[in-house]
């Protein structure tokens, strides 16, 4: 058996996409990438790369997946924005069906190194109830207290990679990500992330010429947004490096969201007035992403200024949007 072949788990997704094209440009040969959407709902396909609609929530499925696969990505989830995790608990927590599954069936087929995408929903609430937050070192996660539903999957995940490894020998990495943003991801639908629906909300001002905006929550919550660039380059050194537990994958550029709102307002040259809906899923008060750890470990931190980043994210968003509802005043239905 000649295991060379790379999986990216989760390739139609927004993260997994990306990194398909990422391994592509690094010269990697053979690809495998899996999703359980139909190919038409990836958001990118790429050409050269063995692409395939499976479930992996199943074993079989992810016996099939990791033929001859000497390394496992695993970006694939049931997830979305704070407004889809708080609705959906107990899909994200079926995730844990990927992950187990896909962690059996490495094993079985030999897999060396196996990739685990986690989050910063790990994190215990209590450290994240003031907006001026303590950025999160990777040991508040214990004791165990993660967003209900996806965070508990993620973190349960995790420790199911750190068993794997200490029983079996397969060698895990996890990264905790904090909220990525960038082309090609959600930017409608109910699983979009703030970064992706501010776009999309001041988009839709600007083309209805209504110059208002919903922001859910009092707008002074803050969180940290990490670009997709500085995603990959994280995933790559964390895959390549000795990085032996879970750490932290974000940045530590803190924001409010009313100071997201500025800058999506600045890069589409638009004042908007705001209209706050404060019963709408708002998570934690405040997170952000301690980088100690990861600078010990790999010498990096993620750099994008968040202001480049959005306009990159906005720009795409821009032309998704007028591809689909057009640009004039009558494309205002979403
Ligand atoms: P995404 O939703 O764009 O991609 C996930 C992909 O997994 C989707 O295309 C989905 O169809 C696929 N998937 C779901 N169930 C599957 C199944 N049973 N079998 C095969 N594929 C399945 O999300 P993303 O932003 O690209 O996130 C990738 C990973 O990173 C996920 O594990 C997510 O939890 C994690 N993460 C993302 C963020 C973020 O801000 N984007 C933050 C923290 C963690
Ligand atoms: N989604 C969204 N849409 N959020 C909005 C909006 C809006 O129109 N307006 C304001 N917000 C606020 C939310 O209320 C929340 O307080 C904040 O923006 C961030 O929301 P999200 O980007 O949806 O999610 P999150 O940061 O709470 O959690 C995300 O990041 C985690 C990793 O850090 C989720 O995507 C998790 O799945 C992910 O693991």
């Amino acid at each position: 058996m000649s295991n060379d072949v790379i999986l990216v788990a989760g390739g139609g997704g927004f993260i997994g996409g990306h990194l398909v094209a990422d391994l592509k440009a690094k010269g990697f040969e053979r690809i495998r990438s899996v999703d359980v959407k139909p190919f038409d709902d990836w958001y990118q396909v790429h050409e050269g790369v063995d692409n395939r609609v499976l479930d992996l929530q199943e074993l079989e499925n992810c016996r099939e997946a990791t033929r001859d696969v000497a390394r496992v990505y695993n970006l694939a989830a049931d997830m979305g924005g704070i407004g889809f995790i708080e609705m959906n608990k107990a899909l994200c927590m079926l995730s844990v069906l990927i992950n187990t599954h896909l962690l059996m069936a490495a094993r079985e087929a030999g897999v060396e190194k196996f990739f685990f995408s986690s989050s910063a929903c790990v994190y215990n609430a209590d450290k994240q109830r003031d907006p001026r937050v303590v950025p999160l070192k990777e040991a508040d996660a214990y004791p165990a207290m993660p967003e209900d539903g996806y965070g508990w999957e993620k973190l349960f995940s995790e420790r199911m990679c750190r068993h794997f490894t200490e029983d079996f020998g397969i060698a895990t990495r996890v990264a905790r990500f904090h909220n990525v943003y960038g082309p090609h991801g959600t930017w409608e639908g109910g699983r979009e992330k703030a970064p992706a629906a501010i776009c999309r909300k001041v988009i839709l001002a600007k083309v209805s010429g209504r110059h208002e905006i919903e922001i859910w929550g009092d707008g002074l919550q803050t969180r940290s947004f990490m670009y997709i660039d500085d995603c990959l380059e994280g995933v790559d050194r964390i895959v390549n490096g000795e990085v032996p537990e879970p750490v932290n994958l974000g940045s530590s550029e803190l924001v409010t969201i009313n100071e997201l709102v500025d800058i999506v307002e600045e890069i589409a040259d638009l004042k908007l007035q705001r209209n706050y809906k404060l019963d709408a899923p708002k998570g934690v008060n405040g997170r952000n992403s301690d980088n100690d750890l990861i600078r010990e470990y790999v010498g990096w931190e993620p750099s994008v200024r968040l202001r480049d980043g959005m306009a990159k994210t906005y720009a795409w968003i821009w032309d998704e949007y007028v591809a689909k509802y057009g640009a004039g005043k009558a494309a205002t239905t979403v």
